[in-house]
């Protein structure tokens, strides 16, 4: 099917993190990366234009999907280590953003502080993508809902359960989406590593239905089993994570206590044999690759919806 794309962007707008964006938003974008997704080559809105990603943080697919997408959209790729900037180090992130919109169409920032990808878009008068910080990750979540829809059909009324680090960057953007959708977010995790108070209260305000335990059996009835890492690239208390994390493990034994269509999901990189078992990450209930795959063409629409290329 041919997509009519506006022929040139209409408006510029970043994609920071999902509590900016409203359930419209959300839906649009993860509309486009269905229709998109259908024939991955056919539709090159972004021909003539430019992304830069700007790494602080090691990536493979953040890195691999954004690169990939953006030639499949007909544009090219810039991607730079912060290390090799001019970022912070004596110019200020803000004229960063000043001098690299003179140059590209839209960013990518991977990096630890939010402070400083709120910077660089305040600088920047082109959209600004966060491709990851400390403390969120939306690009992941768009792509861990298009999945999940894909599977289990649509969101809404789905039981959610996020095993392990519950104070965690991509749970994060997973509150931030059960503020969106009506749907059930339950945090299983150790009272040490639990979701910080401040988002929780915050999220449940807002109307997510969300709680936060720490007994495993809230498993029971899950439609969609989620981990991640137990020490995310910016935590420096490795040993107390391992500690206290390990009976969180999703293995064979919890997943039963799933749901029997339960997916089990995790953005990647896995620790094999920490936060997830072969057993689990190699079984038929594992969407992990195809979570990974739904990256790319997430963010495909997140790039037209930035720019306001969005079929009619
Ligand atoms: N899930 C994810 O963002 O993976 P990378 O760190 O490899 O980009
Ligand atoms: N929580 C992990 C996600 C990696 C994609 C980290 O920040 O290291």
């Amino acid at each position: 099917m041919t997509l009519a794309f506006p022929a040139a962007p209409t408006v510029s707008r970043d994609f920071i993190d999902l509590d900016r964006l409203t359930r419209d938003d959300v839906r649009t974008i993860l509309s486009l990366a269905v229709a998109m997704k259908k024939d991955p080559k056919a539709h090159q809105p972004m021909a003539g234009r430019v992304l830069a990603l700007i790494f602080e943080k090691p990536s493979t697919r953040t890195r691999v999907s954004f690169h990939v997408g953006m030639q499949q959209l007909g544009g090219e790729v810039i991607t730079l280590s912060g290390a090799e900037m001019q970022l912070g180090h004596g110019e200020t992130i803000a004229d960063t953003g000043r001098v690299m919109s003179r140059f590209v169409d839209i960013m990518m920032l991977r990096t630890f502080s939010e402070h400083k990808l709120h910077e660089l878009a305040e600088g920047a008068s082109v959209p600004v993508i966060n491709g990851l910080t400390n403390q969120s990750h939306p690009c992941q979540v768009m792509a861990d809902l298009m999945t999940i829809e894909e599977k289990l059909g649509n969101i809404t009324g789905k039981k959610i359960v996020w095993v392990g680090d519950g104070d965690n960057n991509v749970l994060t953007s997973w509150i931030h989406a059960a503020c969106l959708f009506d749907l059930e977010l339950c945090v299983v995790a150790p009272p040490e590593f639990t979701v910080p108070s401040a988002l929780l209260i915050d999220a449940q305000r807002k109307g997510a239905k969300l709680r936060a335990l720490a007994d495993i059996e809230v498993v029971k009835g899950a439609d969609v089993v989620i981990t991640d890492c137990w020490v995310s690239m910016h935590n420096s208390d490795a040993a107390a994570r391992m500690d206290k994390l390990q009976p969180y493990q999703v293995n064979e034994k919890l997943m039963r206590l799933a749901a029997p269509h339960a997916l089990f999901m995790h953005c990647l990189p896995a620790h094999r044999g920490e936060e997830v078992t072969d057993g689990v990450i190699d079984s038929p209930q594992s969407a992990v690759w195809d979570e990974a795959e739904n990256r790319m063409h997430a963010q495909k629409a997140i790039i037209c919806w930035c720019l306001g290329l969005i079929p009619q």
